[in-house]
Formats: structure tokens, C-alpha cells, sequence
């Protein structure tokens, strides 16, 4: 038996059953697709995919959203610009023909948020597109079976995987195939504890035979710890008609269509003193205290984040400092996306 048979015939056995796997409907596949983007399948992410296609059943719907309605059902996911493409591509399609859907790997990749690995898994599983789809499982899987020295950190590396996997890729079914590797590389090929004794190809597999399981696959150059580097000061202020004072967030910083609330921002750590005058200076407003903090780490970087509890001392309304803030009922607080540390907060005040 081939290599493909094998691990083919041993997915259909052991893969993970998931609901975007139920269907080849291209839109809940690309749905599933963005969600996945540097992003393990959890509980969580087919929570969120199930309550994201009930509440936009197809492109059409999606398109008509408002942009806060789209990100709000991808709160707590991160990466929040997969969900503005998403967004962007479903408006892209609006005006074509109902049921037109790009299907080719190379229509696929013009759109922004759809890189190579996406642009394949949606091409192969939807379309039978013949066309490997390269993540980190399939790095790790195919370096450690044919023992590919590459480093898999130089993007000249994705080339020369992809002339091996172009090979060895099952030409009647390369959805299969390619789902085939991403759960191999989760389920038994994994970075620690392989379970090399249950896998379909152990007896061709290069580090097997010759164990170097664990050399594979090559990363010389090592990720760099993320640093403490922006410290976040949020102004906690809500006015007497129980109303809470929210920022949207419209810079290209991270977060971008969420909201948080006012901020002052800094790049070292404040004293109490500096805080108190940064309140006054930036929004007129009397610092209390810290209500809550919490630490946020991003990809490469790790925020401290601390919540104000501050006071205002004249009317709301002759704050020129809050103008161009909104201000919402406790009531609706549940309708607005928000980042993780915000939810973290309001959850912590019992407000949501
Ligand atoms: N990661 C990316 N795409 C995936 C898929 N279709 N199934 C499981 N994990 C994935």
C-alpha cells in the first residue's frame, strides 16, 4: 500500500471527528479554515464555529453584518484581522452570481487573510484541488518520515517541502490526504511524546528507523521570548445614568474594531503619582485607585494592564476630554466585541 492508502484508511478510522468535516460546503469550510489559523482545535474554537455559522448561515449573511456583529462572534479567539478578511471577503463576493465561489488554489490566494495553507485546505477539500496543505503538522510529520533537513524557519523551506509532499500527495483525494496529515501530526506525530508504536507508516518513516524522531523538524532560529513591554492604564468610568464609557479601538495596534475603554498608554511602568497625572492631564478625571489587573501576553510581546477606577468632577457632558468616547447602558455591554483582558475585567465587576 502506498503511504497515502495508509494514512487515508487510518484517518477514516481515527481522525477527529469535527462539524466542518461533515460538509464541503465552501463557506463553512472557509469559515472553519480562518478560525484555524494559527489556532489548535479546542472545545472552544467549534463553539465558536457552530455559533458562527448559525448566526451567518452563509456568504450573503455575513456580508450584510456590521463589522462589531462579525467580531463579536469571534471574541475570545484573538488574531482579530482573520475576522475582518473574512468579513472583507464575504462583501468582495456580494455583487457575483449567488453560489459563485472562487475555487481555484491560485483565485483563492489573491484575497487578503488567505495565505498558501488556507488557499489549499479550502481548494483541496472543497474542490479536489491536487495541492499539498503546509502547516506545522505537516512540517513536522514529513520531516521526521523522509528526513528532511530543511530549516522549516527560512520560507525557501516551504518550496522544498512542498516538491516532496507534491509527490507523495494522493491525486484522487487531496482533502483527505491533507487532513489525513494535519491529524496525524496532532494525534500521533506530535512535537513531545509521539506515539510512534500506533502510527500507519512507522515502517517506511525515516526517524524511526534511524531515531530522530525528536531532531525533526530543524528550527535553528528560535522564537524570542515575549517581553514586557507596554503597559496599559484603562479608565474605569461610568456616568449616573449607569452608563460605561467605551473607546473603539480604529488604529492598525492590535485589537483593531474591539473595544476597550480610555487609555493612557506607556512603555515603561507608572508610579501612582504619574498615574494620577496622567488621568487629570489626558481626561480631566481623578484617579482612585486599581481596581483589578491582570497580564495579557501577545505573540511577541506581553502588556500590563491595570483598570482605574476614576472619578469625574464636573458634568459628564463638559468633559471635552470624553467626547469622543461612547457611552452604553449596562444593558447592552453584551452586544459589543470586546479583547480577552476587557471581558476578563467585566466579568471580574459581574457586568457580563
Ligand atoms: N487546522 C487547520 N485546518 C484544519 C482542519 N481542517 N481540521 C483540523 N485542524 C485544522
Amino acid at each position: 500500500m502506498y503511504f497515502s492508502e495508509k494514512i487515508i484508511n487510518w484517518y477514516k478510522k481515527n481522525g477527529r471527528k469535527l462539524p466542518w468535516r461533515e460538509t464541503k460546503n465552501p463557506y463553512y469550510i472557509l469559515v472553519s479554515e480562518f478560525m484555524l489559523q494559527q489556532t489548535k482545535v479546542s472545545l472552544k474554537t467549534i463553539k465558536c464555529y457552530l455559533n458562527f455559522i448559525k448566526k451567518f448561515p452563509n456568504l450573503k449573511k455575513l456580508a450584510q453584518a456590521e463589522e462589531k456583529d462579525v467580531l463579536k462572534e469571534w471574541e475570545g479567539l484573538g488574531y482579530y484581522t482573520r475576522a475582518i478578511h473574512l468579513h472583507f471577503f464575504a462583501k468582495k463576493l456580494k455583487n457575483k452570481p449567488i453560489d459563485f465561489f472562487p475555487k481555484k488554489y491560485k483565485d483563492l490566494i489573491q484575497y487578503k487573510g488567505i495565505g498558501p495553507y488556507t488557499g489549499a485546505a479550502i481548494a483541496s477539500i472543497c474542490f479536489n484541488e491536487v495541492i499539498p496543505a503546509i502547516d506545522g503538522n505537516a512540517y513536522r510529520v514529513f520531516s521526521r518520515y523522509i528526513g528532511i533537513y530543511h530549516d522549516i524557519t527560512l520560507s525557501v523551506s516551504n518550496n522544498k517541502f512542498r516538491i516532496y509532499i507534491s509527490k507523495m500527495i494522493d491525486h484522487n483525494f487531496p482533502g483527505l490526504f491533507n487532513q489525513a496529515i494535519m491529524d496525524l501530526g496532532s494525534i500521533l506525530c506530535t512535537p513531545k511524546k509521539a506515539k510512534c508504536f500506533l502510527c500507519p507508516v512507522k515502517r517506511s518513516c525515516f526517524s524511526f528507523k534511524n531515531g530522530t524522531v525528536y531532531k525533526f523538524p530543524v528550527k535553528n532560529n528560535r522564537k524570542k521570548k515575549p517581553i514586557l513591554g507596554r503597559f496599559f492604564y484603562y479608565i474605569f468610568i461610568c456616568n449616573y445614568h449607569k452608563k460605561l464609557c467605551l473607546n473603539k479601538r480604529l488604529s492598525k495596534d492590535i485589537w483593531k474594531g474591539l473595544y476597550d475603554f480610555p487609555l493612557i498608554e506607556s512603555k515603561k511602568k507608572l508610579t501612582e503619582n504619574e498615574i494620577r497625572e496622567n488621568v487629570w492631564k489626558k481626561f480631566q478625571l481623578i484617579y482612585n485607585n486599581v481596581i483589578y489587573q491582570i497580564r495579557h501576553k501577545l505573540t511577541h510581546q506581553i502588556l500590563s494592564i491595570q483598570f482605574l477606577n476614576c472619578e469625574i468632577t464636573q458634568n459628564f457632558s463638559k468633559n471635552i476630554f470624553l467626547e469622543k468616547f461612547i457611552f452604553i447602558p449596562y444593558g447592552k455591554i453584551c452586544e459589543y466585541p470586546f479583547p480577552s483582558p476587557i471581558l476578563l475585567f467585566l466579568k471580574h465587576e459581574k457586568m457580563i
